[in-house]
């Protein structure tokens, strides 16, 4: 790990109206913070209580380092917070989920529909032999049908594990195995930039390296539907229709696992984050309702994927829990052209608006003429997430998008915090470049690699100080590399981000302080794409660096040493870039690629790519003792 080092800091702030300030559910941060920090099991009972359980807890925390529990005892189904008392207390009618396709096709579903799908969903995954615990992969394109199969697993206890449907059949199987997913469920194709994405083809190529898998759920979408195996795929409009319309909750303890959800890692394979049940429910709930200050007539729109912790915790759960109506739109921001985003938020009146720096810093390219010729106006709340939203890009979504009207949240979390920890709440005096302080609940801070914290100016670690009830619990089948992030800083959870705060304790995040890229908000392993190069039959070793980019925030350069007898000639870096695209999906292709006669190693024989990344962009490698010769 680096040492701590000074930044240099320019400020801005931005006074939002205050009038945000007064109807927002946390009007007072200051307040809210002391309250949390004088009792902080007192205010997350509270929060606790405003959710639905078949038995309330014993404690609220238990903490033996490095493993927490929360609402230790308590029996719930997050299901029933998130559908059935809203069905049985007036939201029976109301839109749940508004649903748009990339030509124009809608469907809305009401609170009572959706809880309808799901228990029919519900019980046709036990009619597959599904139970409490068995895992489920979920690989589908952006539809109620993928909202439906999370909420069905939950209902029955199952444990799901979904893969971002952009990704490819190796990263697929990796996952399946790891999670020994009995069950599949995906569609026969992803609609995208108006072509089709095969993604029952896809999922067969994986299925032959996933023995463990016992039946496939497909989604039929195009017509003619497309003929199925009978031995081992089900039709989903089958299933759904044979099944039983009532499927009571299955009573989980609070500790019981909700969903896995793989995160790349720095070294070796992805890791399959774990969720539990009851913290996640209250963690998701309260930033829910208090960051995006969610009311009743709000319409909602998260644009990220329900395939990443975004769309879990932002789509799916948090935003049913509090009973909103939740905006789900399938395909690109700039298609058909750069103003689809803009026209969906005016013909839906979206209120709260919550997407990614990466998509801001592309719209800002094309320029405000696009999001001019659309009404705006019903915009309340603009949040943002998943890489720093740079000063520029701040200004321009505060401005072009929120007309100078809306405070823009800039919320940082992970897969594995599973809520959100630090941004400026509602009404608070925004900093660009700043995500903002701690949410009242959470302790965060910047150290050193001792745990103490650095002055105000001096970049550091992120860490958090306190668990939180929606933390990861373990890694799935490797409770090892869940140790590590408690361990690495004594006494802290380690994000593995840089950071640095202000004089006022706001907090602007750097960037990442280990081996992972994020590229468009997305977190990339090196470890992962170098593993899909060297699968290559030419490479013969590789090593992939982030290289800043206006737009994606990242993009990956590999550098790549290939088998003797091999030239770097016809078309082999485009080979090499649908190689990884087939193994990995297109968010982990690399931009640049260089060849290389060897790589920088260690003498123990590790790739040194810090070294690449300072030759790169012209710094200073920094200690290069390891180096072998
Ligand atoms: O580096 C931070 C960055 O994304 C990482 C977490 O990635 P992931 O687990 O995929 O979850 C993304 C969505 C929560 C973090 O370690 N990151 C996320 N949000 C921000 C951020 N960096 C700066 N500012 C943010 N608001």
């Amino acid at each position: 790990m680096a040492e701590t080092f000074a930044v240099k800091l320019e400020e801005k702030c931005y006074y939002p109206d205050p009038r945000c300030k007064a109807t927002a559910w946390t009007p007072d941060y200051t307040q809210a913070y002391s309250e949390f920090l004088r009792d902080p099991e007192g205010f997350w009972d509270r929060v606790a209580r405003e959710l639905d359980w078949f038995e309330p807890w014993d404690r609220v925390r238990e903490w033996n380092y490095p493993y927490a529990k929360w609402f230790v005892n308590g029996k719930l189904n997050i299901t029933t917070s998130c559908l059935d008392r809203h069905v049985a207390g007036g939201r029976k009618d109301k839109p749940a989920i508004v649903w748009h396709g990339e030509s124009g096709e809608k469907r809305i579903l009401s609170y009572e529909a959706l809880h309808r799908e799901v228990m029919r969903f519900a019980n046709g995954l036990k009619s597959l032999g599904v139970g409490k615990g068995d895992r489920v992969c979920i690989y589908m394109p952006l539809v109620p049908e993928q909202v439906v199969a999370m909420l069905a697993c939950a209902r029955i206890g199952a444990v799901h594990s979904v893969v971002f449907g952009g990704f490819g059949p190796d990263a697929l199987a990796m996952r399946i195995n790891d999670a020994e997913a009995k069950v599949l469920v995906t569609a026969d194709v992803g609609y995208r930039r108006g072509k089709t994405v095969p993604l029952r083809e896809l999922a067969s190529e994986a299925l032959a390296h996933t023995p463990g898998v016992e039946k496939v759920v497909v989604l039929r979408r195009e017509t003619p539907a497309v003929e199925l195996d009978p031995g081992r795929e089900v039709d989903y409009a089958d299933l759904v229709a044979r099944a039983a319309p009532d499927c009571p909750a299955e009573p989980m303890d609070s500790e019981d696992p909700l969903f896995i959800l793989y995160t790349s890692g720095s070294t070796g394979a992805p890791k399959g984050i774990v969720h539990t049940c009851g913290g996640y429910a209250v963690g998701t709930y309260y930033t829910t309702r208090h960051v995006f200050d969610v009311k009743e007539d709000d319409v909602y729109w998260c644009t990220a994927d329900t395939g990443w912790i975004t769309g879990h915790s932002y789509i799916v759960y948090g935003p049913l829990e509090v009973g909103t109506t939740v905006v789900l739109a399938e395909g690109t921001p700039d298609y058909p052209d750069p103003g689809a985003y803009w026209q969906l938020v005016q013909d839906l009146g979206v209120t709260i608006f919550y997407t990614a720096p990466t998509a801001i810093r592309m719209f800002m390219r094309y320029g405000d003429g696009w999001p001019a010729k659309y009404d705006l106006s019903t915009l309340r709340v603009l949040g943002s997430v998943g890489e720093p939203l740079n000063p520029e890009a701040f200004e321009w979504y505060y401005r072009a998008i929120g007309g100078g009207r809306c405070p823009v949240v800039d919320t940082w979390w992970q897969t594995e915090t599973g809520m959100h920890m630090v941004t400026t709440m509602i009404g608070e005096p925004m900093k660009p470049g700043f995500a903002g302080k701690p949410i009242p609940g959470a302790v965060v801070d910047v150290v050193d690699r001792t745990g103490k914290p650095v002055p105000p100016g001096t970049g550091g670690f992120l860490v958090i100080r306190e668990p939180w009830p929606a933390m990861l619990r373990t890694v799935h089948g490797n409770d090892e590399r869940y140790c590590t992030y408690w361990k690495t800083i004594p006494g802290c959870y380690t994000a593995g981000d840089l950071a640095v705060k202000d004089e006022d304790g706001y907090i602007m995040v750097l960037g990442r302080a280990d081996d992972l890229i994020v590229v468009a908000g997305h977190n990339i392993g090196t470890a992962e794409v170098e593993s899909a190069l060297v699968s290559h039959d030419a490479v013969a070793e590789a090593a992939v660096i982030g290289k800043p980019d206006s737009l994606k925030g990242n993009v990956i350069k590999a550098f790549v040493t290939l088998r003797v007898g091999v030239n770097s000639g016809d078309g082999l870096t485009d080979d090499l870039a649908r190689h990884v695209r087939k193994s990995l999906g297109p968010v982990a292709v690399p931009a640049e690629f260089e060849f290389m006669d060897r790589l920088p190693k260690t003498r123990s024989g590790k790739i040194m790519r810090r070294v690449l990344k300072a030759r790169e962009l012209g710094m200073d490698p920094g200690d290069i003792s390891t180096l072998e010769e």
